[in-house]
């Protein structure tokens, strides 16, 4: 039997191109390891009704860990049009498969490291080095939303704030809520792994994102428990910041910053800033982690328009591949991979579209793996 288990979720568009780049790394590393294909995205919502299906829920359950690729995900009003006759009328709800999947299996921490590598032509800065702790689980994407609002929640909303209210008599599909929930425990415990991190890698500084002085009941929380928690590191300076500021100030010192934890959508937001500065897209990866599971997948889209034509930069697949091999325990093959990532990189002999070459994804998979 092999040692570890490792679910393969391509979904759609692109998720293929670069899930099979990751395929040739991963082969060259040897990892004793079953890979087990499952099903995901629109394709299964097009013509089952659910983009996860419950057999690759099945599947994560069995497995140490996963790789995804992208999924393509339409706005509700399309994703009904789509569907296949025989499903319509069953009023089906298109949910996101990713949401869904980081609730399910509480993955609660979304981490995203964003690193510069030397001779990245499309660095903003050398020498950046962030890493990201997203709440993964609530806030903003709760998924308790109303639209349209019942005349409960609309009279509710009137008594509870009747000195403003620019909602007052408004009609049920005139306006749309969705719910920012941010709990105690779920503050804590991604406050919690920001600081374990910096603490097991040696880095000064967690900055803690907020926006707690508007957003005072849920953020309050969120900054509230922040505190709680970093009273247990004292080595460890803790700075807060506003998300609104903070962006301004990436941008103006990056080297400032070093690890950053952040509610649900401030996270979400903060970290594709992060990643454009070291690259963009083609950069970006990321791991969904929970106590027993963790989701690795880059951070980008299926992109349509390049889907099947390998052309796109594999690196942020590849760098995901490395996050999950350091989450399997395996650092020394995890450390051999980014190194060689590095130095394909630092070279500048193979580069995709996005570096400004004409490398295909396979290529950029092959000119790593072989400096393996
Ligand atoms: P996208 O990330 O798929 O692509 C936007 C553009 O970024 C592409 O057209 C391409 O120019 C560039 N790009 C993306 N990945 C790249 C790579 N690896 N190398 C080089 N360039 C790359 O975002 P878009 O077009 O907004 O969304 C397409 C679909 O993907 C939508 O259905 C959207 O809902 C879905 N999506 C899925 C995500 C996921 O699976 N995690 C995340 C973001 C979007
Ligand atoms: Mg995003």
């Amino acid at each position: 039997m092999a040692k570890y288990r490792i679910a393969w979720l391509p979904g759609d568009g692109i998720g293929v191109d670069v899930l099979d780049a990751a395929k040739i790394v991963l082969d060259h590393l040897s990892l004793d390891a079953e890979i087990l294909p499952g099903d995901i995205g629109w394709e299964f919502w097009r013509t089952e009704g659910d983009p996860l299906p419950q057999r690759t829920i099945d599947l994560l359950h069995q497995v140490d860990a996963a790789l995804f690729g992208a999924i393509t995900s339409k706005p509700s009003d399309s994703a009904e049009a789509e569907l296949i006759p025989e499903l319509q009328g069953k009023h089906l709800v298109y949910r996101s498969p990713i949401v869904r999947m980081r609730q399910l299996f509480d993955l609660y921490i979304c981490l995203r490291p964003c690193k510069s590598y030397a001779g990245n032509p499309l660095n903003y800065k050398e020498n950046i080095d962030i890493v990201v702790f997203r709440e993964n689980t609530e806030d903003l994407y709760s998924g308790v939303e109303f639209a349209p609002v019942s005349e409960e929640i609309s009279k509710l909303l009137a008594t509870y704030s009747p000195n403003f209210s620019p909602f007052q008599g408004l009609a049920g599909d005139q306006f749309a809520i969705s719910c920012k929930i941010n709990t105690r425990l779920a503050s804590q415990r991604i406050v919690r792994a920001a600081f374990e991190f910096a603490r097991n890698h040696q880095r000064q500084k967690v900055t803690v994102i907020h926006k707690a002085n508007v957003v005072r009941a849920s953020d309050g929380l969120f900054l509230q428990a922040a505190r709680e928690v970093a009273k247990d590191y004292p080595e460890i300076q803790c700075e807060e910041t506003n998300v609104d500021a903070i962006c301004m100030w990436l941008l103006k010192n990056p080297h400032n910053y070093d690890v950053l934890v952040a509610p649900n959508l401030y996270g979400d937001i903060i970290s594709d800033l992060c990643a454009q500065m070291v690259g963009g897209l083609g950069f970006g990866c990321s791991g969904n982690i929970g106590e027993k599971l963790a989701v690795f997948e880059p951070t980008h889209g299926s992109a349509p328009k390049y889907a099947g034509q390998y052309k796109v930069n594999p690196i942020a697949t590849i760098l995901s591949v490395k996050m999950m091999l350091d989450w399997l325990g395996e650092a020394e093959k995890a450390k051999r991979l980014e190194a060689a990532v590095a130095e394909v990189i630092a070279e500048g002999k193979v580069r995709t579209y996005d570096m400004g070459g004409s490398h295909s994804t396979l290529e950029m998979a092959q000119a790593i793996a072989e400096k393996l």
